[in-house]
């Protein structure tokens, strides 16, 4: 979904990168995509699995944000005055040409007669990723292929089980299904399941270094952070994005050194108090069903 080709990213930074596929173009288009990202040397590919469908969200509705994002004479008019005094902005988004293309989603399909961005779309709704992708998007990645977006232990057995090598546990920012409880509650249960056969990361909510800390307590290996680079990024451009990583940094170490822990690595379970009701694990219908049976 990004405004810029993985391509583009490649070549901006030496930096290990990863991505993070949407079957845009439907399985073709992911296949297509996968091979891309493998010849750029991408070092690890992630499957968002909470994405089928957008979510219902209703603020972009209110404010006339479709798919694909387009400068419409309704929006541009609606949006001018805020626009209008943030020059530094408007210069910046004429200088892209106002773009706000799915550059991804460009040219996918038949490369004698690709897709336009509506179709490469259309195809990704129709076509969600289910678990048995996963054997083929890790033999053709050929790296290590973690499943983003699950939030029970069921589900992240259900992933490893189906080939990820990894999972990222995530409701999205909150941005797909209502109701679906916190990132970090689910974590317990995931840690719990698949803690100890692959590496377990969590995003969502994470907001300062503290907030760090207490995930990787809680065995976390890692955090993915969402909204604060946009924040940033808004807020100042380039050093704006440079200064979450400052904060979150020195935020981090300051949790670290406030605790008594020297690493990250020292990091475990005595350092948070993890609410009781939090190691649950949700039922699961057969279960259920299996002792409403027994009790009859
Ligand atoms: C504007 C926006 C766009 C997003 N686009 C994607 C996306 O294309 N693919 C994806 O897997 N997650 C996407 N997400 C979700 C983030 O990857 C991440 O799970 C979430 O933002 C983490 O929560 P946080 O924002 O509280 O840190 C998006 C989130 C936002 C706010």
């Amino acid at each position: 979904m990004s405004g810029h080709t993985m391509e583009e990213v490649a070549a901006a930074s030496a930096a290990p990168k990863w991505f993070q596929l949407y079957g845009l173009g439907g399985k073709d288009g992911a296949r297509q995509l996968v091979e891309r990202a493998r010849g750029l040397g991408y070092t690890a590919l992630v499957v968002t699995v909470d994405t089928p469908i957008p979510g219902n969200r209703e603020r972009d509705l209110h404010h006339g944000v479709t798919m694909p994002l387009r400068v419409t004479r309704e929006t541009a008019a609606r949006f001018a005055p805020q626009a209008l005094v943030r020059p530094g902005w408007l210069y910046r988004f004429a200088r892209d040409r106002f773009s706000m293309d799915l550059a991804m989603a460009r040219g996918l399909g038949d490369p004698a007669a690709p897709m336009s961005i509506d179709e490469a779309v259309i195809a990704w709704v129709l076509n969600p990723v289910t678990w048995d992708d996963f054997g083929w998007l890790r033999e053709s990645f050929g790296g290590p292929v973690l499943a983003k977006g699950v939030l029970s232990g069921a589900d992240a057995r259900r992933a490893v089980d189906a080939g990820a090598t990894g999972v990222i546990v995530s409701n999205h920012g909150g941005r797909q299904l209502d109701g679906v409880p916190a990132a970090l509650v689910g974590l317990d249960d995931v840690v719990r399941e698949v803690g100890a056969d692959v590496e377990v990361l969590m995003d969502g909510g994470v907001r300062r270094g503290s907030d760090v800390a207490k995930a990787l307590a809680m065995g976390a290996r890692a955090v993915l952070v969402g909204r604060p680079w946009a924040f940033g990024l808004a807020a100042a451009g380039e050093p704006g994005v440079e200064r979450i990583i400052e904060i979150l940094r020195t935020e981090l170490d300051r949790t670290l050194r406030l605790l008594g822990v020297e690493s990250v690595a020292v990091l475990g379970r005595e350092h948070v108090a993890v609410p009781a009701a939090w190691g649950e694990r949700p039922r699961a219908p057969r279960r259920r069903a299996r002792r409403a049976a027994a009790a009859t």
